[in-house]
């Protein structure tokens, strides 16, 4: 049996639907379980008397959380406690660098998984396509959105790839103490971006630089509590430094086919973006 978490959010219900066609025996680890239509128990990283009965019977642990990788912890003691054989984590691009945040605060939870001798596979993915998605808002009612990323590239990826190398690693052998830099297959700027998202919709999309403090001024405006919005800053210094840029092999090697391009995300998501009211 395998427990998947966060099969809510944008990886964990790709993962879904790559065990489903793989007719694999999963389990959702939900906060609100019964809840999505899916074979589901609770499961709160914030309430650890759920991580036992949801970690019964399960050989394979999907780990993914939001909002604080630190929550992880307990969960990897639990699953060692409960006998899981396999941990695949879903980290971060370059997290063993330990040169920007996000990446040492995964990495934090990679080492404590090692430490604890349960066998794993750390998949590290750059950038999801999908994080485009919450820019939709302003493309669709101003024809542009706004990045503090200057002309950095990065080798963004589609999570329905990250989704289908999660599956197989979850359901074959041979990916045991691996860990696997997942990228697109080529690498971007947002100005190409936003040429391939106007060729996609038909209408005219820009890509704004913005400089960090008034980006970070909107995450805050927005809700978005003030470290985590620093880290987001730290992490597009990160792509300025151009350590974002690099392609690999990784998604094709596991699942035998060659990752999405941005083309094929902006073809699929185009309604998403495109207005009615732009030229
Ligand atoms: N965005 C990127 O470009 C990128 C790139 C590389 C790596 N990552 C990493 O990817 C992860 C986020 O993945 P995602 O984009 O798929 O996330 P997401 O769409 O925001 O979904 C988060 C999932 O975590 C669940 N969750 C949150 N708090 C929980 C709790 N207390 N107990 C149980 N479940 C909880 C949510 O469930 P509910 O439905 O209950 O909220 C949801 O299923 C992060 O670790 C991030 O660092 C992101």
């Amino acid at each position: 049996m395998i427990l998947v978490t966060g099969a809510t959010g944008k990886v964990g219900s790709a993962v879904v639907k790559e065990l489903e066609a793989l007719k694999a025996p999963y389990r959702a680890g939900l906060r609100h379980a019964g809840s999505m239509g899916m074979d589901s128990v609770a499961f709160d990283f914030d309430d650890p008397e759920t991580f036992g009965p949801a970690l019964t019977g399960v050989e394979k642990l999907f780990l993914l959380t939001s909002g604080g990788t630190e929550r992880e912890a307990p969960a990897v003691d639990a699953a060692k406690a409960a006998g899981v054989r396999h941990i695949v984590k879903l980290s971060v691009w370059g997290s063993d660098r330990e040169d920007f945040a996000f990446g040492r605060n995964h990495r934090a939870i990679e080492k404590r998984i090692e430490a604890s001798g349960v066998p794993y596979t750390f998949l590290r993915p750059n950038g999801f396509m999908q994080n485009y998605l919450a820019q939709a808002a302003t493309i669709k009612s101003q024809g542009a959105f706004y990045l503090p990323a200057r002309d950095s590239k990065y080798s963004l990826i589609d999570v329905r790839d990250v989704g289908a190398v999660a599956a197989r690693v979850l359901t074959a052998s041979g990916h045991e103490g691996r860990a696997y830099a997942l990228s697109g297959p080529e690498s971007l700027s947002n100005g190409e971006i936003a040429r391939k998202l106007s060729a996609a919709t038909g209408n005219p999309i820009t890509y704004v630089d913005v400089p960090d403090d008034v980006f970070r001024q909107s995450l805050v405006e927005a809700g978005v509590p003030g470290p985590y919005a620093d880290d987001y800053i730290d992490l597009n210094h990160y792509y300025i430094a151009g350590k974002g840029a690099a392609v690999t092999a990784d998604v094709e090697s596991v699942t035998g086919r060659a990752p999405r391009t941005f083309d094929e995300f902006a073809s699929d998501f185009a309604l998403q973006f495109k207005s009615e009211e732009l030229p």
